[in-house]
């Protein structure tokens, strides 16, 4: 059976996801803005769920069609099939977004949606009303972009970045897809010490120990398409323990993770120890603008207070930034990666970056700054 599919992400994550996608095997058919189309197979949908680094969600996708108008909404929403999934006493919620269209009010769309899901399934079933009171939720969701509908089943649940190690955290912590992001572009490996010193629950250095040791992130917890009859359990169980058969037993990879803060630290340590990758990380006390070069190929992988959050006024912000500069600035070969908010970081920090990439941590507009060779 194809699946036609949808991944979303954080802005920023595309190329990332796309490339991960491609790794499954599916075709990807459009990528937009925190956003890819793909098609594969039952089994793909299940392997997207489960190992997809980046995406926030997997969800179904029921069709496309143009609407400029509610009676657009609905007979486009009415033509898909819906019974193809959507069983008689099963419960089928409707949310979603409106974006430059001419829809916009999404409760309005949204009652619409339902009224041709229930119109479509009536006709199916030859029921008037649905009693919706089975334990299986189908959450339509429609994403209304620029005139055009795209409507969708969720398949994941809690959003993929919910691994379920990290019930502890400090504050302003990164969420895990970007993590994710972060630790996969300073390419973690098996012969380079990888080392966080800002690391606050540990979430980098857990991130870059899955992808050392190719341990799948989704590997822990469940999603909503479990319960899905197109779904079988079956399917799962063979994705799971293919992703499980693939994890580097053997690795030889090495991180430290070390924070100002010694009771986040213990937090850290949970959280890595729920991951599984605890073997591979050394947490410690340390002030980062402490750091030294260790007689190892190393690469420094962080996320710094930022500047004007709750974490730090901005001057005490600057201030840092400053030492960090000079710190990080002996530590060349080793190659630096640095992920902040902050506007002027390379002036205060002294040093160009050599590679700059935008990302997104929510809403917030970040930069990766990324130093490889030594600061002139
Ligand atoms: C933005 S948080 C890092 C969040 C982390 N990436 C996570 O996902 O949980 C910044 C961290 O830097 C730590 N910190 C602040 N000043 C520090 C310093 N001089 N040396 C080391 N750590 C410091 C704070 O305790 C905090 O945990």
């Amino acid at each position: 059976m194809t699946v036609k599919m949808v991944a979303t992400c954080l802005f920023g994550l595309e190329s990332l996801l796309g490339a991960e996608i491609d790794k499954l095997g599916c075709k990807r058919t459009e990528t937009m803005d925190g956003r890819i189309y793909f098609e594969g197979n039952e089994h793909q949908l299940a392997a997207a769920n489960i190992r997809l680094r980046f995406a926030e969600r997997v969800y179904i996708n029921m069709g496309e069609f143009e609407a400029y108008s509610f009676n657009d909404l609905f007979e486009g929403t009415r033509a898909l099939e819906w019974e193809n999934y959507i069983g008689m006493c099963d419960m089928f919620p409707v949310k979603g977004h409106a974006i430059r269209s001419k829809l916009f009010s999404v409760p309005d769309c949204q009652s619409i949606v339902k009224k041709a899901v229930v119109s479509r399934l009536s006709e199916k079933y030859g029921l008037k009303i649905f009693p919706e009171d089975s334990k299986v939720k189908y959450q339509i969701e429609f994403f209304i972009f620029k005139d055009k509908a795209t409507l969708m089943i969720d398949t994941s649940g809690v959003p993929l970045h919910k691994r379920g190690y990290r019930i502890a955290s400090g504050e302003a912590p990164l969420r895990e897809t970007l993590a994710a992001a972060v630790a996969s572009i300073a390419r973690p490996s098996e012969n380079t010490l990888f080392w966080d010193p800002f690391c606050g629950s540990g979430t980098i250095a857990i991130e870059a120990a899955m992808i050392a040791t190719n341990q799948a992130p989704g590997l822990d917890r469940d999603f909503a398409a479990q319960s899905f009859a197109a779904f079988p359990e079956s399917i799962w169980k063979e994705e799971r323990s293919k992703a499980l058969s693939e994890i580097n037993m053997d690795s030889q990879f090495q991180a430290y993770a070390s924070d100002i803060d010694a009771d986040v630290l213990e937090k850290a340590r949970e959280n890595a120890e729920r991951a599984g990758v605890a073997d591979y990380i050394r947490f410690f006390e340390a002030d980062a603008r402490s750091i030294k070069k260790l007689d190892c190929r190393g690469t420094v992988a962080c996320n710094p207070p930022y500047a004007g959050e709750r974490l730090m006024e901005q001057k005490d912000a600057e201030r840092l930034y400053r030492d960090m500069g000079k710190a990080f600035g002996d530590l060349a070969p080793w190659q630096i990666y640095i992920l902040t908010s902050s506007e002027n970081f390379e002036r205060i920090y002294g040093a160009r970056a050599d590679k700059i990439r935008k990302l997104y941590n929510g809403m917030i507009p970040c930069r990766l700054y990324q130093y490889f060779k030594p600061k002139r």
